[in-house]
């Protein structure tokens, strides 16, 4: 039934459409999702639209992952709420008079891509709002308590792109006491590491999408020549080789499992996600990402690691009135109220994977007396549709002509930004283990 579906999956599709309401948001969500990747990782600084568009009938018009079940939408209250406990993660924006404590002009690790003033974006008012816990104070990342505290220590943020824009965030913030100094990249720029001289504290920046061996064929501008091949039996090497030697890691996935892939296991094909083309069973890249990160989890947990590991969950996108490639937008600028902004069918499939397989793995870790612990950012950056670089991408988007059509970055975050906030959560978690 299921390979007849696959096989027909036009007319399937058709009455699919006509049936179920659902279907449809879920391709639009997969949609957005994909436009994010073109977003995230081309170099290029132009994103032609005629390029996109195979991509999008591919994306639109193929069948929803078969085996994808709709997941409950996570119950983020434990016991500790019930108790009237401190949870980092449930909170409010509020407004913060003080503002950043970095700017364009102090700080040099903002990539372009994000450096929202540099690029000419007008307002600045998603600068003034500060994180605010419901049920707990969250002091302001303090630099200077910080360094001392990590002296000899060794951070890495191991992800995607969103991983980088973090790492930038927490440079710029330490560097307000010493500036860090770059001692290693590696030929992309994918992989870097930092010293802070005075404290010998280094932090990593690790490139690996997926977590899993992956072989991307993406040129520089994103456009793919073949299909990933994702070994979901293998971990990357590019972070397992290094493991042992960080003291504080915060590993992250999520968004690139949305792509088009052929799934490996003893390096023989074991199905795929999104290739009506092959003659392979529809997977579904849920069916990947658990599988992943169960597999990640079990190596943390079968390591005597001795520091503290963070697992941070995806972030959303906040496209409106539109997709990326039909003129989608985040204009808005202030914070949203939880609830109004929800959140899309594929970053809910994300998020419940994560807190399943991140809830069976810390209650081994406790046991084994591993510090794993869950940063769930989802949910307080939903609430952030104002920190995105939208057309400020790119340097001065309407210099030339106010009316340009420019695409739309919704996706990464603007620096200074929202995810400054992940350091102050950050800081609390290591110096008061919360
Ligand atoms: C920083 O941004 C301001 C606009 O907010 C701009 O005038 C200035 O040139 C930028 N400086 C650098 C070093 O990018
Ligand atoms: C850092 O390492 C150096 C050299 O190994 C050592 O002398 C120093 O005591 C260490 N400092 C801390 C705080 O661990
Ligand atoms: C710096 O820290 C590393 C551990 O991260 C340690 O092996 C090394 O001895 C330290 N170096 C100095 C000069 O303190
Ligand atoms: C891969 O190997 C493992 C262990 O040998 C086995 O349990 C599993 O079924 C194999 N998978 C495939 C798809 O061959
Ligand atoms: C597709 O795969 C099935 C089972 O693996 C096989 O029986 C069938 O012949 C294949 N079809 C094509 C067109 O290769
Ligand atoms: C969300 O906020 C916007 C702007 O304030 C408002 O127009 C919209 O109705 C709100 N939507 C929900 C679901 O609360």
């Amino acid at each position: 039934m299921l390979k007849k579906m696959l096989f027909h999956w036009k007319s399937w599709w058709k009455s699919v459409y006509k049936q179920n309401h659902f279907v449809l948001k879920l391709g639009f969500s997969i949609f957005l999702v994909g436009l994010a990747f073109r977003l995230l990782f081309s170099r290029s600084d132009v994103i032609s639209e005629v390029q996109e568009t195979p991509f999008v009938q591919k994306i639109l018009f193929s069948p929803p992952p078969v085996s994808f079940s709709l997941p409950e939408v996570a119950d983020q209250i434990g016991p500790e709420e019930q108790a009237g406990m401190c949870n980092l993660f449930i909170g409010d924006w509020i407004p913060d008079p003080a503002g950043p404590v970095y700017t364009n002009e102090t700080c040099k690790f903002i990539e372009d891509h994000q450096n929202c003033m540099k690029n000419g974006r007008p307002d600045n008012g998603y600068l003034y709002w500060r994180w605010n816990p419901r049920n707990c104070k969250l002091p302001r990342f303090n630099p200077l308590k910080f360094l001392q505290f990590m002296r000899n220590k060794t951070w890495a943020l191991i992800g995607d792109s969103i991983s980088r824009n973090h790492v930038q965030s927490f440079l710029c913030i330490l560097s307000k006491v010493e500036e860090a100094v770059e001692v290693y990249h590696d030929k992309e720029y994918r992989c870097r590491r930092w010293l802070f001289p005075s404290y010998n504290l280094t932090v990593s920046v690790i490139w690996s999408p997926f977590l899993a061996k992956a072989d991307i064929f993406e040129d520089y501008n994103g456009v793919s020549t073949s299909e990933i091949e994702l070994h979901i039996d293998k971990l990357d090497t590019s972070w397992t080789d290094q493991f042992k030697d960080f003291d504080y890691m915060i590993f992250a996935s999520g968004e690139w499992y949305v792509k088009t892939a052929i799934y490996y296991e003893n390096d023989t094909v074991l199905g795929c996600h999104y290739c009506p083309k092959k003659n392979f069973t529809e997977l579904g890249f849920n069916f990947a990402y658990r599988k992943v990160l169960g597999n990640v989890f079990n190596y943390i947990l079968s390591s005597n690691h001795k520091g503290m590991i963070f697992f941070r969950t995806a972030t959303p996108d906040h496209f409106e009135n539109g997709e990326w490639f039909s003129g989608g937008s985040c204009k808005r600028t202030k914070p949203v109220k939880e609830g109004n902004f929800s959140l899309s069918e594929v970053n809910k499939i994300l998020h419940e994977i994560e807190l399943e397989e991140i809830g069976k793995a810390t209650a081994k870790a406790s046991e084994k007396g591993l510090n794993l612990k869950l940063f769930d950012v989802t949910s307080l950056s939903l609430m952030r549709p104002d920190g995105h670089p939208g057309p400020y991408r790119h340097f001065q988007p309407f210099a030339k002509d106010k009316n340009a059509k420019v695409i739309n970055d919704c996706l990464h975050w603007c620096l200074p930004g929202p995810i400054d906030a992940w350091n102050d959560l950050l800081m609390e978690m290591v110096l008061n283990g919360q």
